[in-house]
């Protein structure tokens, strides 16, 4: 077996962590006996976008179609493309195009990282947030009428569709079913938003009646961020719409630590189009170019795509590798976890950590 990955570093530190995703990468497929066809793209990055005038060639969703999942490092470069040029124009593309409409990050306070939250430690914090990708409160409709005048107002609507809440909802209870704990918490505001989130609560209620095996619990996104720094282990799935999910899935991984180490996927459940798979953090322009990003967000991504591509072996022991070397010798770790190591050292000794199988 072998698969088709598109491998797209972007910009910054994109460049310099996604090799060492790589690097990982290549030392599962030795390990498990796989292939891995690896096709580099320049594109969605500042480069592409200062020679070519737009962040993406156009015939990019025919030529990504053809890989199997897609491997991001992270895109914008202020200085040469404002955000929302390079955002639009590229990963938000791939997301809506290839309709990744589950974005998963977990949230696990891994050993040797050191939450902001007093007294918790590894295995205190282990949940995952599922957040609605392509619809929700980020609709495009709405406008603003009487511009200029005392009676000037906008309006912004939130489209949320039976197919499109069910999808989320199902993905998030199906992988509710594959943990230990086997808790759903969903997060409402269906005491403010009178419209839309009773509507969501409604589909949460009806699907749980189909996952009788799954404890399923709700609470409203205000008292929610609350429990997520003063409550972190009373959660095991979290579901939301895009925008509550936005949110959460900041707040998660802040609790948990460094966001150099935290993954995140955009998933096509049906796989009718490639997945994405990319770290959390950004394109880190004040440490760019230094060699000293900490590899490990991408490193997890690349464990994340392995598990989604069926290879769940793989991705168990390239996780078990990171969490070795966090919890081995500090000195190894990129300095944003206290250590001396550089991008490239602590990637090399993650990926010979990478049992055989
Ligand atoms: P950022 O995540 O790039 O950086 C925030 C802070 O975290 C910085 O101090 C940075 O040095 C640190 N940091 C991030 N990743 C790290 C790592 N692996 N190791 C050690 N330290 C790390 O967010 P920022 O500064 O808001 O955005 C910079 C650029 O990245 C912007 O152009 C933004 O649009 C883009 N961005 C892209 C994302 C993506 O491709 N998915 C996500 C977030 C931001
Ligand atoms: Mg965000």
């Amino acid at each position: 077996r072998s698969y088709r990955i598109a491998v797209i570093p972007g910009d910054g530190i994109g460049k310099e962590v996604v090799p060492e995703g790589v690097r990982a990468l290549r030392a599962a497929a030795d390990a498990f006996g796989f292939g891995l066809d690896l096709v580099e793209y320049g594109f969605a990055s500042a480069e592409y976008w200062t020679e070519h005038g737009r962040m993406l060639p156009e015939d990019w969703f025919d030529e990504l179609s053809g890989h199997d999942a897609l491997f991001l490092g992270a895109v914008g470069w202020p200085e040469t493309v404002p955000d929302h040029v390079s955002l639009w124009g590229s990963l938000l593309q791939f997301r809506r195009r290839f309709d990744q409409y589950a974005n998963v990050r977990p949230v696990r306070l891994m050993p040797g990282v050191t939450s902001p939250l007093a007294g918790r430690g590894p295995g205190d914090i282990d949940f995952y947030v599922v957040r609605e990708n392509t619809e929700g409160e980020y609709s495009s409709i709405g406008g603003r009428i009487f511009e200029g005048t005392d009676r000037e107002a906008v309006v912004q609507e939130t489209v949320m569709t039976r197919t499109g809440v069910d999808r989320i909802l199902r993905y998030a209870f199906e992988l509710a079913r594959t943990r230990d704990r086997r808790r759903l918490t969903s997060a409402t505001k269906s005491n403010g938003i009178s419209q839309t989130m009773p509507y969501w609560d409604e589909r949460v209620a009806r699907m749980a009646a189909e996952y009788p095996d799954v404890a399923v619990d709700q609470y409203h996104i205000d008292i929610l961020t609350a429990h997520f720094v003063l409550n972190p282990d009373r959660f095991d799935v979290v579901v939301a719409s895009n925008l509550f999910g936005d949110i959460l899935s900041d707040l998660g991984p802040a609790c948990a630590g460094t966001i150099g180490i935290a993954p995140s996927a955009n998933i096509n459940p049906e796989r009718r189009h490639p997945s994405l798979f990319e770290p959390v953090h950004g394109s880190a322009p004040d440490i760019a170019g230094r060699g000293i990003a900490n590899p490990i967000g991408q490193i997890w991504s690349a464990s994340m795509m392995l598990d989604h591509l069926g290879e769940r072996e793989a991705a168990a022991a390239v996780l078990r590798a990171i969490e070795d070397v966090l919890a081995g010798e500090r000195a190894e770790l990129t300095p944003d976890l206290g250590g001396k190591g550089g991008t490239a050292s602590l990637g090399r000794t993650i990926a010979e950590a990478i049992p055989a199988a």
